[in-house]
């Protein structure tokens, strides 16, 4: 069944070509699977939620069609998945995500937090810094960077999802949200690779940053990892 449903998901995602497509969905499916099984969760229901977790993604159904979870539930019914599987799986789904977190919805079960957390992984390190950079070119700003832009502290959901955010530079996506990521994941197994990936991205920021002379933007760097350390 898991085999039908991943391809019914290739499917319906596999052209997509905004860094946030099927090879998303598979990395983000090992890593849950992965960590369910070092902590002896529910392997089904986070093999679901993961395979499932974007296919109604708010970016690209619109926030109406996104809540409803269409696509999702019809890929289950038709691949005969259990009411009550079917409904843990759909909670999953609408608890997790950047904006869902700073709206205060956070995944209430293990599982959900597990999907959550490799979602967010997937967000991180080097596989970040591909996907921010071509989710920038189809989907937002074409602009990498603006030395004269620096990036708005704290965004609230509402300006983090508005449609003017897209106007921001790929580096600036960073600050939004990427070296936030690690501090808000729920398992130790996550929060132990994120660690390692968000020195990555801050590793690669500094080298960009040195490469082009800005030299504000380093210290803005350091300044605003010590402040999301403290606050963390
Ligand atoms: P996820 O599926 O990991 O929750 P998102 O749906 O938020 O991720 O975004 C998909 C990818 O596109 C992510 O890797 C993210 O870094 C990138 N991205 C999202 N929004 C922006 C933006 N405004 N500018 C640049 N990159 C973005
Ligand atoms: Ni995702």
């Amino acid at each position: 069944m898991l085999d039908k449903i991943r391809n019914d998901v290739r499917v319906l995602m596999g052209n997509d070509d905004n860094g946030h497509g099927f090879e998303h969905v598979e990395r983000v499916f090992k890593i849950a699977v992965k960590i369910a099984e070092e902590k002896r969760a529910n392997v089904e229901i986070v093999a679901l939620a993961a395979l499932l977790h974007d296919a109604d993604d708010y970016k690209f159904v619109g926030a109406e069609n996104a809540a409803k979870l269409a696509n999702a539930r019809r890929i289950m019914t038709e691949n005969h998945v259990e009411e009550n599987k079917m409904s843990q799986v759909c909670e999953i789904i609408l608890t997790m995500g950047y904006s869902k977190f700073l709206q205060g919805i956070r995944p209430q079960t293990l599982e959900g937090q597990i999907v959550s957390d490799a979602d967010m992984l997937d967000a991180l390190g080097a596989v970040s810094v591909v996907r921010t950079v071509m989710y920038t070119v189809t989907h937002g700003s074409r602009k990498l960077f603006d030395r004269n832009m620096f990036p708005e502290n704290n965004l609230t959901k509402e300006k983090y999802t508005a449609k003017g955010r897209d106007r921001d530079s790929a580096v600036n996506h960073f600050f939004d949200k990427l070296l936030k990521l690690k501090y808000i994941l729920f398992t130790p197994e996550a929060r132990r690779e994120a660690d390692i990936r968000h020195r990555f991205m801050v590793d690669f920021l500094r080298e960009f940053f040195r490469e082009q002379d800005c030299f504000d933007w380093i210290d803005y760097l350091e300044e605003y990892e010590k402040k999301e350390q403290k606050t963390a």
